[in-house]
């Protein structure tokens, strides 16, 4: 069993669809593995009028477990409701009093974790409400849990920032990047930092380049009031797609704590070149899906505008101005309606600088890269290429993988993002969470992207569903005479 945890949980937000789909299924997790046992407390808010019972059985619900699972029943019994609309000073008394309450039921020591899993427009609103109306004046520790977006640019998340200063200090604030509650993710350092053989070698003077790819096979679904605002740059790059290059780029922490890994990422940041208009034409290439067979082109999807110039499709290139990674470009690339579901690295390293098998009398093809890549999503895992002999006569090579794969009972006891994320909350560990720094320097870089996109008109749509983007996005490596790694129709 794992340690007990003690808090109370503040959900607001807690009738939606994160709460039910991810939020919720992950607490269960967490209480059957033991680290939520006794000493905790939920209380859910939205406006809907809605009883504890009723809440409790939308819990039990959103579990997958019988209705009659004895085990379930007993977690969703420490789950309490309070009608509640965020933007009402006066009724935060009412939830004060509430949370208050299940304090001394479960003694759960003042611990309170604010989950805003609601419209970012509210955010700083509930912060500042916490404060003021006392919900925080507690002897144990306030957390705030903020779900993405943190802003839609720069200055808007600066904003948002200095709400959430006013009641919640840096340490308080977790900002939820679920991309860093996975599993694999977290290996990249792992497999970075324990193996002399990789960390020597991590660097210019070995990798040619580094690709990161989010492919997505669906389309936009029903999120296309948030993601016609937002778009492929704003909603994976900026946040999912900047924090594992930043994983992979930074140097080695002084120590594995959130303070140390927090230190290296922002270095790493200051030194991601951040484009000018010719430098961001060049580099970044957008795209938008199309009709398919039997799909929709984006411009067709419910709720989308019928002139929408909305990016469902980002490639780009990424250059480290520092001594490890001058000349060594990160490409990366994410879009909906793409041929499959998947996230990978590809970490492509430079060939032997003489090929002494391949000569005309030998007919060997030439050497291939060394290429160490990072499952991360669906099947978990590393293969690293190498070149070795073929089987008999003669001295021809051939490329052979080296695997790994997680087996299908790890991958079955792997937590959910949400699971790990919020067990790190209730230890205040900020490791696998967004900092201020973080966000405000990933935000800067895409806002270049954003500008120049912006007075530019696209001709869209330019790929079809079920490709792996436009055109452009293999044209852009192309130019460095480099191509993907993983690509259709090799
Ligand atoms: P939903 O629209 O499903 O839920 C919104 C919740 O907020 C509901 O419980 C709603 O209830 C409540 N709410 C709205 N207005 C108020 C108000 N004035 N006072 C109190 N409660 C209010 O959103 P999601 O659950 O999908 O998303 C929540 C957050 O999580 C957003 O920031 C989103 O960007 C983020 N997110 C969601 C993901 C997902 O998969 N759903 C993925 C990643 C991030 P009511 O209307 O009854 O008040
Ligand atoms: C979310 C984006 O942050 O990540 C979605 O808002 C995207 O548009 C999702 O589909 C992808 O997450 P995952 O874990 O399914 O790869």
């Amino acid at each position: 069993m794992a340690t007990e945890r003690t808090s109370l949980f503040i959900f607001f937000g807690g009738t939606g669809d994160l709460a039910y789909r991810k939020l919720y299924p992950s607490m269960f997790n967490l209480y059957k593995k033991g680290t939520l046992r006794e000493h905790f407390g939920v209380i859910g808010t939205s406006r809907e009028k809605l009883t504890d019972q009723q809440f409790q059985e939308n819990v039990l619900k959103s579990l997958d477990v019988a209705k009659t699972d004895k085990e379930a029943q007993k977690f969703v019994s420490h789950f309490v409701y309070e009608a509640h609309d965020v933007t009402d000073k006066a009724h935060y008394q009412v939830l004060k009093k509430r949370a208050d309450e299940l304090d001394k039921t479960y003694k759960l020591n003042g611990n309170r974790i604010f989950y805003l899993s609601l419209a970012p427009s509210f955010f700083g609103t509930v912060a500042g409400y916490l404060k003021t109306e006392g919900l925080t004046d507690t002897e144990g520790f306030d957390r705030v849990v903020i779900e993405k977006p943190f802003g839609r640019d720069y200055d808007s998340a600066q904003q948002l920032n200095d709400a959430l200063s006013k009641s919640f200090e840096e340490k308080q604030i977790f900002r939820i990047d679920h991309y860093l509650g996975k599993e694999m993710i977290q290996n990249i350092e792992a497999v970075r930092f324990g193996n002399t053989i990789v960390e020597s070698l991590w660097n210019n003077r070995y990798i040619d380049n580094i690709q990161v790819t989010l492919s997505e096979k669906l389309g936009v679904e029903e999120r296309a009031s948030y993601y016609d605002n937002s778009g492929a740059l704003r909603d994976m790059v900026q946040n999912h797609i900047m924090q594992i290059v930043n994983l992979l780029a930074m140097e080695q922490p002084v120590s594995f704590t959130d303070v140390d890994i927090r230190a290296e990422k922002v270095k790493a940041l200051r030194s991601l070149r951040v484009y000018n208009v010719a430098e961001a034409s060049t580099n970044f290439v957008r795209g938008q899906y199309g009709a398919g067979d039997s799909q929709r082109a984006y411009r067709d999807e419910d709720n989308v505008p019928h002139d929408s110039n909305n990016d469902t499709f980002v490639a780009g290139k990424l250059l480290f101005d520092n001594y490890r990674w001058s000349g060594t470009p990160f490409y990366i690339r994410t879009g909906k309606m793409l041929a499959d579901k998947f996230t990978r690295v590809d970490v492509v390293f430079k060939k032997p600088l003489i090929d002494i098998f391949s000569f005309p009398q030998n007919q060997n093809a030439p050497l291939e890269a060394n290429v160490l890549t990072m499952y991360i999503e669906p099947h978990a895992g590393f293969t690293l290429r190498l070149n070795a002999k073929t089987n008999g006569q003669g001295f021809q090579t051939e490329p052979i993988n080296l695997d790994y794969f997680v087996d299908a009972k790890d991958s079955k006891a792997t937590p959910e993002p949400y699971e790990r994320l919020i067990h790190d909350v209730m230890k205040g560990d900020g490791t696998n969470f967004s900092s201020w720094q973080e966000v405000s320097y990933a935000w800067r870089f895409v806002d270049q992207i954003r500008k120049v996109w912006d007075l530019q008109k696209p001709q869209f749509p330019n790929y079809t569903p079920g490709s792996m983007g436009p055109a452009a996005a293999d044209e852009l490596i192309q130019r460095d005479h480099r191509q993907w790694v993983y690509r259709l129709n090799k």
